[in-house]
């Protein structure tokens, strides 16, 4: 059997809050949480709000800590592997992709900036790199002189995915990147995902609430509470027979939201 592209397993964190003198308390975000993922797949991850979801995509694309467990990448547990490598491989867009953009400084420059990594490239490749990754998301030669607000959101997104893209991840984590776009741009978003993981391979962790785009992208849905998944269902499966009263509940809202706006 072929050795999925993500495992996870057991994974937990604990943060330590100091409380003052001697008084210590710890809350556990994520507790003892275990999926895998394959090559060109999706899973999303929805959840109530404090249920672990943002601590589990900082724990994946190595911005924090695991308490326990691991992660493994090919079959290689990632806590082995170089941190720039790692920084590289699984990549995290944050809920506002455009408020991680400098507002003073080219889009180009922006883009090609994670590619400083690799010393050896050339200067004339990482140009073409640059090129042909704006192409990719759909923007144009000319968008690299631009800065971030003469550009509009959707083009804004388009850059924060240019900049994960460059240096060829194997996997991409949305923490709620999703949720503050307008009907046309999740459309667009769609569509533009779904082709660049047929050309790349790559594989993708959706974390919200936005159904439409769930149904449309991912294969696999994770349901945290406190910490665990509780409910690990086919998307299909969550749409006609959800099981916990969190998907019943979910289901029902959306039912209601999609009854109405048709
Ligand atoms: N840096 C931190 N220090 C201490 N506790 C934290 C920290 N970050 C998150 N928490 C706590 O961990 C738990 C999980 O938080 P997390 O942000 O991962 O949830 P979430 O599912 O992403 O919530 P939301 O839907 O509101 O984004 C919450 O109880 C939260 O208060
Ligand atoms: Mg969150």
């Amino acid at each position: 059997m072929q050795t999925p592209l993500l495992q996870v397993k057991h994974i937990s964190k604990t943060y330590k809050l100091n409380k003052g003198w001697f008084k210590r308390e710890s809350v556990e975000a994520v507790k003892g949480v275990s999926f895998e993922l394959n090559r060109a797949h999706t899973v999303a991850v929805v959840g109530e709000a404090g249920s672990g979801k943002s601590t589990l995509a900082h724990l994946l694309a190595g911005e924090l800590e695991l308490t326990s467990g691991e992660i493994l990448l090919h079959g290689q547990n990632l806590a082995t592997t170089e941190r720039q490598q790692r920084c590289m491989d699984i990549r995290l867009i944050p809920q506002k992709p455009s408020q991680s953009l400098n507002p003073r400084q080219r889009v180009g420059d922006q883009v090609i900036a994670p590619l400083t990594m690799y010393r050896t490239l050339s200067q004339e490749l990482r140009q073409q790199k640059l090129i042909s990754t704006l192409r990719d998301v759909g923007l144009l030669t000319e968008h690299a002189e631009y800065y971030p607000n003469m550009l509009s959101s959707s083009q804004r997104l388009r850059v924060a995915l240019a900049r994960a893209l460059i240096v060829d991840p194997e996997v991409l984590v949305f923490d709620q990147t999703l949720s503050a776009m307008d009907v046309t741009m999740r459309a667009q978003l769609v569509n533009l995902l779904s082709s660049l993981q047929q050309s790349r391979g790559m594989a993708y962790i959706i974390i919200g609430h936005q159904l439409s785009m769930i149904r449309h992208l991912a294969s696999e849905v994770l349901v945290m509470q406190h910490g665990e998944v509780i409910e690990r269902t086919t998307v299909a499966t969550l749409f006609s027979e959800p099981q916990t009263d969190y998907t019943q509940r979910l289901m029902h809202a959306y039912k209601e939201l999609t009854q109405g706006s048709s």
